[in-house]
C-alpha cells in the first residue's frame, strides 16, 4: 500500500455522516435548521478546535473578494468558517473519500454549498489550476506529508504572486524526544512526518514562499486539553457531537498519547505564516 492510502484508511470510520447526523440530535441539534456555526463542536479537526482557528485568522486579513484553498480540508469544517465568517470563496481538497463526503453534505446540509467545493486529491497534487488562489491554509495535515519541499511547491503553484500560506500543524517539538502512537494523525509512526518549523521555512524558501510569521501554540494546546480533561471528567465522557467521532475507538488513547507527546516536547503545535513573492 502506498502512503496516501494507508493515511486515508487511518482517517476513514465508517458511515461518518450518519453518525455526525445522529451525534448532533444527541446534542440536541436539529440537522435539517442546523448551522455552520453548530457543526463547530465536532467539525475542526486539529488542536483547539473553533478557538485555535479564531486566533490562526487574526492573523490574515481574509476578505469576501478572496479565493481561498483549504488543504487536507477534512469534513470542511475550516471552509465553512472561512466562507461563513468572511464571505470568501472557498475550494477544500482532500485524500480521505470520507472526509470529502461528509464535507459536501455537511455543507449542503447548512445552505453553503454554493460557495465551497470539495475535492478528493493530494495536497501534493491538487486537481486546482495554477495561481488561482489569494490564500491557502492548511490545519494539520503536514504530519501526514513526509516530503514538506513537495508539498510546498505544490501550494505555491495554486497561490497568486504576493499571496499568502497559512499553516498551523503538529510540528516536531525541542526536546527531540519520539512520539507515542497512536495519535489523532496516526496509527503508528511509519506515517508521521514530525518536522520542525525550520524544516518547514526551509521547504517553503526553495518554493519561493518567504516566512512572515511563527508562533509557537503548545501552551494554548496544553491549556486546551486540560480544560477538555476537566469537563470529560465532570460530564462523565465526552459530549456527542465531538472529534472523536472522526478518530474511532482509539480516540482516548490518541488523544493522550497526543497530550504526552506535549507534556515531554515531543510535539509542538505551531503556526507558520508564508507569502509567495510576487511577479
Ligand atoms: C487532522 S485532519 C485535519 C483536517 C482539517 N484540516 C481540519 O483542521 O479539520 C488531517 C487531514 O489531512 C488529510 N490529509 C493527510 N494527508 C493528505 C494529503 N497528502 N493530501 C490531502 N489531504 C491529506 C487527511 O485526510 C485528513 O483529513
Amino acid at each position: 500500500m502506498t502512503l496516501e492510502t494507508d493515511v486515508a484508511n487511518h482517517y476513514t470510520t465508517g458511515a461518518l455522516t450518519d453518525r455526525v447526523k445522529a451525534a448532533m440530535i444527541a446534542a440536541g441539534i436539529d440537522p435539517e435548521a442546523a448551522t455552520a456555526k453548530d457543526l463547530k463542536a465536532g467539525d475542526e479537526f486539529h488542536t483547539g478546535g473553533v478557538a485555535a482557528s479564531d486566533h490562526f485568522f487574526g492573523h490574515l486579513d481574509i476578505t469576501s473578494e478572496m479565493r481561498v484553498l483549504d488543504a487536507g480540508c477534512g469534513i470542511g469544517g475550516t471552509s465553512r468558517l472561512i466562507a461563513d465568517r468572511f464571505g470568501a470563496t472557498v475550494t477544500g481538497v482532500d485524500l480521505t473519500p470520507e472526509f470529502v463526503e461528509t464535507a459536501r453534505d455537511l455543507t449542503e446540509m447548512v445552505g453553503m454549498g454554493d460557495r465551497i467545493g470539495f475535492h478528493v486529491g493530494s495536497v501534493l497534487d491538487m486537481p486546482v489550476g495554477d495561481a488561482e488562489f489569494d490564500l491557502a491554509v492548511m490545519m494539520h495535515v503536514g504530519m501526514n506529508i513526509a516530503d514538506k519541499t513537495a508539498l510546498m511547491s505544490e501550494v505555491a503553484r495554486c497561490l497568486k504572486p504576493g499571496g499568502t500560506f497559512a499553516v498551523f500543524d503538529v510540528m516536531a517539538g525541542p526536546s527531540g524526544a519520539a512520539a507515542l502512537y497512536p495519535v489523532p494523525w496516526s496509527t503508528v509512526a511509519e506515517t508521521s512526518f514530525l518536522h520542525s518549523p525550520d524544516t518547514y521555512a526551509d521547504a517553503a524558501a526553495a518554493a519561493g514562499l518567504t516566512e512572515i510569521l511563527r508562533e509557537d501554540r503548545t501552551a494554548f494546546a496544553r491549556d486546551f486539553f486540560a480544560q477538555v480533561a476537566a469537563k470529560t471528567v465532570e460530564a462523565g465522557g465526552p459530549p456527542p457531537f465531538g472529534i472523536h467521532l472522526m478518530m474511532g475507538e482509539t480516540a482516548p488513547e490518541k488523544f493522550g498519547n497526543y497530550v504526552r507527546g506535549l507534556e515531554i516536547g515531543a510535539l509542538a503545535p505551531t503556526e507558520m505564516i508564508f507569502r509567495k513573492d510576487a511577479a
